[in-house]
């Protein structure tokens, strides 16, 4: 698949993005819970690791029940994490460094503690009533219809007070805002035009899958796939609430608003968070490229780890993208099991060469650039109410958010010691940590850092061709592409098994710039190249 010239191509498509939970990055006030003046202490490490941009989830006043995705008010900070003026300073400290700054936008709920549901429950005549989604009880359960809450039980809970229920994709203290409502829509461009105008590079867009429902409240129709699990959101189709076409109405717009601002309408970024197979997510881009810049592609986080699965998805998104589109990666976030966890540290070192190899923008998690695990979380330490929910059912949140660990010392470095934080420190801390791996050459920090300068020295990782080679039979664990800008040409095989292999490489002739272990470097390559169990190589090819 084709690149770009270096000229034409824009910081977000050059760049990596690096997402911070803020409160799990770096505690300034010694509260246990981190804060943005943490973050801008630590904006030395991530110019020194090579990360191009931050996305930041929310930072906004919240009761906090979904740790943020429930916001009262969307244009201040909670004083938890700082003021109005640390976020400047934060702003400006990061764009010093030339780190772009992605803040996240929860468009589809507000908390109920929000001014403007307040209001809309207040009374049936309220001129806030319908910026949310109510409606009468039915004969019988009461309930309007079967649609079910992300984070489990009825999306519907009644409000004795008016006699109605209001809707709630996800917790019933987030309750969903009407975006059929035209002052809904305009309140909500005009918080993005409040960040925009404080110079903030762009947003990821919260739950946009979710943004406009059935408007005849149809029920949702059994999901007859594979095995969901009890009483959860999977076991019906969520046809009639997610992924309607008028949500693209709504992405063209916010569009719109984000390209009167910046050089070419480019210059601000839009990723989406969308839980979508392949052939749905790409039509986020919209007509034309007229929607999402990124809508986020969480493929390799639900793909089983196969070389052959990983190849055929690989294609399948390549032959999807639209013309002018620009692909991108992710490996992990706040929502999933840690990256380490999934596939083990061996071959997390693998996927992380995969992330930052292919043609498309990665985004990285905190914390995954040490090795950092899913902790265990004592059951009366649990946070996320997905956990409190739906417990045991391995969906719980909690432990791919623990404290960053900076350090080797008591909480990690996190928060003082004196302090608890508010997840416990993961107790690999002594030896995962950003001070011990900083100084070992072969660490996992050192392969990131290793993998990210080459990405910024060679514009083939980023904005070259993407060729993709077939594996043979016997190399079945092996995934081998090359990636091509200019003269310049690197092979890329990746051993997604334990066992060693051998590639036959032909005409192909070169030597070693980078592996997984960080050795071998400068070793020749002619005709074939050898790998270990889940080791994972790049060649410069000679021309
Ligand atoms: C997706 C976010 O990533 C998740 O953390 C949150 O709970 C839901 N959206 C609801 O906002």
């Amino acid at each position: 698949m084709e690149g770009i010239s270096q000229s034409r191509s824009l910081w977000w498509q050059r760049g990596v993005i690096y997402q911070i939970y803020p409160r799990s990055f770096a505690d300034s006030n010694a509260d246990g819970v981190g804060d943005l003046l943490g973050i801008t202490s630590k904006l030395d490490y991530l110019s020194w690791l090579g990360i191009d941009a931050i996305w930041l989830s929310p930072i906004y006043p919240s009761p906090q029940l979904d740790f943020g995705y429930d916001i009262t008010d969307y244009t201040a900070i909670h004083p938890m994490f700082g003021t109005l003026r640390d976020f400047d300073t934060l702003l400006t400290e990061a764009h010093q460094r030339h780190i772009k700054v992605i803040l996240d936008y929860v468009p589809n709920h507000t908390s109920d503690q929000h001014p403007w549901f307040q209001k809309s429950r207040s009374s049936l005549h309220n001129p806030r009533r319908d910026w949310y989604i109510w409606h009468d009880p039915a004969p019988g359960s009461g309930l309007p219809n079967n649609w079910l809450s992300v984070f489990g039980g009825p999306a519907w809970t009644f409000d004795k007070q008016t006699g109605q229920y209001y809707y709630h994709a996800h917790l019933p203290e987030q309750p969903d805002l009407n975006w059929r409502h035209p002052q809904v829509r305009e309140a909500m461009r005009a918080i993005l035009r409040f960040w925009l105008d404080r110079g903030v590079d762009g947003f990821r867009v919260d739950a946009l899958r979710h943004l406009m429902k059935d408007r005849e409240f149809r029920d949702n129709p059994l999901n007859r796939g594979i095995g969901p699990r009890r009483g959860t959101f999977d076991t019906l189709s969520p046809l009639y609430t997610t992924d309607l076409p008028e949500v693209h109405e709504v992405m063209a717009e916010l569009r719109r608003e984000l390209d009167t601002y910046g050089t070419g309408g480019e210059d601000r970024l839009l990723i989406g968070e969308l839980y979508l197979p392949i052939n749905r997510l790409v039509r986020y881009y919209g007509e034309g490229n007229t929607g999402i810049h990124l809508p986020a592609n969480f493929h390799l986080i639900t793909t089983p780890w196969d070389a052959d699965k990983i190849a055929q998805l690989i294609i399948e998104y390549e032959a999807a993208l639209p013309p002018d589109s620009w692909p991108n990666w992710v490996l992990g976030n706040h929502d999933r099991s840690r990256l380490a966890s999934r596939l083990g540290g061996v071959q997390a070192r693998v996927a992380a060469m995969l992330l930052l190899t292919l043609r498309g923008t990665p985004t990285l998690y905190y914390g995954d650039e040490l090795g950092m695990r899913d902790a265990d979380i004592p059951p009366e330490k649990i946070q996320d109410p997905v956990e409190k929910n739906l417990p045991g059912q391995g969906l719980g949140r909690d432990p791919a958010r623990t404290p960053m660990q900076w350090y080797a010392t008591a909480n990690a470095g996190f928060c003082p010691s004196t302090v608890t934080p508010w997840l416990p420190v993961s107790s690999d801390y002594a030896t995962v940590n950003v001070t011990i791996e900083r100084a070992n050459p072969t660490s996992m920090l050192s392969l990131y850092r290793a993998l990210l300068t080459l990405r910024h020295a060679e514009p083939a990782f980023s904005i070259g061709d993407y060729i993709s080679i077939e594996a043979d039979e016997a190399n079945g664990h092996l995934l081998t592409y090359r990636r091509q800008w200019q003269d310049k040409s690197f092979l890329i095989a990746l051993n997604i098994g334990d066992e060693a292999q051998t590639l036959a490489t032909f005409a192909l002739r070169g030597h070693i710039v980078l592996t997984t272990q960080l050795d071998r470097q400068g070793e020749a390559v002619t005709e074939e190249l050898n790998l270990q169990g889940n080791e994972g190589v790049i060649v410069a090819l000679q021309s």
